[in-house]
């Protein structure tokens, strides 16, 4: 569990709309993390979502319209006090109703007034009927909204409840904590900056049912990506075939051989302020992919030819222009010192990963990682913990080495 999310203070809005029923799972998950949750329910909220069930969830008082304006839990005053509380507001979800009262500052209801005293950083998931979504006053609510420095996170498309097909579904709660755990990461450093990360393996196909690849799962590169996003950044991810979702708020590019993930790199290279090659690009490649299944003759060998891939990272070197950043990895087995520091050199990187994946708990697949950040001009720092935690600290010495250009 990455530290930094730990005792967070989450003030939790629940309006009064169907999806009001993924509530307490995206309250859990807040739990889970390790934050506390205050939670304010509107009237109509209630009839939606057991107050019981989401006390439970929080061992908290949850906070309903009987409770304004009263003293009998002993809060001082629950719309000012809470806000004062809590570092992060997220209403979820954030029915038309809400929205509107938000917009207009309309305070004659406990989630009304807290919206009013709120000063902390707000978060509101819009969620209902379609038409109700692109109705202009809704709209108008969430640009007004938007202008004033709050965040509206588009809602999910799908089959609605009301039945329904369309924009309207609040998104799972992984696609709302991203949202959350982005608001609340403390660095915004790489705010402007477009990073592009690549990651996962490379399929190469021998015949159409046959590959060479390798055991990358993405992980590192995911995390890398991810964390690049929670510090602002635009993320552009090339990511060779995995089991993992699309990160959360990045543009996503799949890829499935070295080929296709080059000629990605090619197109975001002039707009990309930073590259970071996590990715395990297959060296080889048959020199001519069969047609059809190879067939197993009896006891006959089968000799492949295989020629190399271009090294997309050497190539980005090649043509880097000024002031990008060019980070790459080195996933090594012996002398994994001096083969890094080799590949820093003759692929021009400002910076390389150096990667023992025969150390146990580093490399592929694992969900932790060991790296040896060799920088250009020869400082080497030990890095290490889990992907995320690693991922953050190499960013970290990404944006460091940017301030000193
Ligand atoms: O995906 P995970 O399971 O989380 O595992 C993470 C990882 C082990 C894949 C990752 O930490 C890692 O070490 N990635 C680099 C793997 C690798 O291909 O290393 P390399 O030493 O073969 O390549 C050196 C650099 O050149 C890398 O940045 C690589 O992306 C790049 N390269 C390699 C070959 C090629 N044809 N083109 C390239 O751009």
């Amino acid at each position: 569990m990455s530290q930094w999310k730990q005792n967070k203070k989450i003030l939790f809005g629940i309006s009064g709309g169907i999806a009001a029923y993924k509530a307490p799972d995206i309250l859990h998950s807040w739990i889970k993390a390790g934050c506390e949750v205050e939670t304010i329910l509107t009237k109509s909220a209630e009839e939606f979502v057991s107050p019981l069930v989401l006390a439970t969830l929080s061992k908290k008082h949850i906070w309903c319209e009987d409770d304004f304006l009263s003293a009998d839990k002993g809060w001082k005053i629950p719309h000012i006090s809470l806000t004062e509380w809590a570092d992060i507001f997220v209403i979820a979800p954030c029915t038309a109703s809400t929205l509107k009262t938000c917009a207009d500052g309309e305070c004659s209801t406990l989630l009304g007034a807290a919206l009013l005293a709120n000063r902390k950083p707000l978060v509101l998931f819009p969620a209902m009927n379609p038409n109700m979504l692109s109705h202009t006053e809704t709209q108008e609510n969430i640009k007004k909204l938007i202008s004033r420095g709050c965040k509206v996170v588009d809602p999910d498309s799908g089959l609605l409840a009301c039945g329904y097909e369309g924009k309207g579904r609040l998104p799972s709660s992984n696609i709302v904590n991203e949202h959350i755990w982005k608001e609340l990461f403390p660095k915004k450093d790489l705010r402007g900056l477009h990073v592009v990360v690549t990651a996962g393996p490379t399929h190469e196909y021998i015949d159409p049912v046959r590959y060479i690849s390798n055991p990358s799962s993405g992980k590192m590169g995911y995390a890398l990506a991810k964390y690049a996003w929670y510090r602002g950044a635009e993320v552009t991810l090339i990511s060779g075939p995995t089991s993992l979702m699309p990160p959360v708020g990045i543009n996503f590019i799949s890829v499935t051989t070295a080929e296709e993930m080059y000629n990605a790199c090619m197109e975001n290279n002039s707009t990309a302020d930073i590259i970071i090659m996590a990715a395990a690009v297959g060296d080889f490649k048959v020199e001519k992919e069969f047609s059809n299944k190879i067939k197993r003759e009896e006891n006959a060998p089968l000799a492949l030819h295989l020629v190399q891939n271009e090294d997309i990272c050497a190539k980005l070197g090649k043509m880097k222009p000024d002031g990008q950043i060019l980070i790459g990895f080195a996933a090594e087995t012996q002398n994994v010192m001096e083969n890094a520091q080799k590949k820093l050199e003759s692929k021009n990187l400002d910076m390389i990963a150096a990667n023992n994946v025969l150390v146990d708990g580093a490399g592929f697949q694992f969900d932790t990682n060991v790296l040896s950040l060799i920088m250009k001009n020869g400082k080497i720092e030990e890095i290490s913990g889990t992907k995320d935690d690693v991922a953050d600290a190499l960013l970290d010495f990404v944006v460091t080495k940017r301030q000193g250009l």
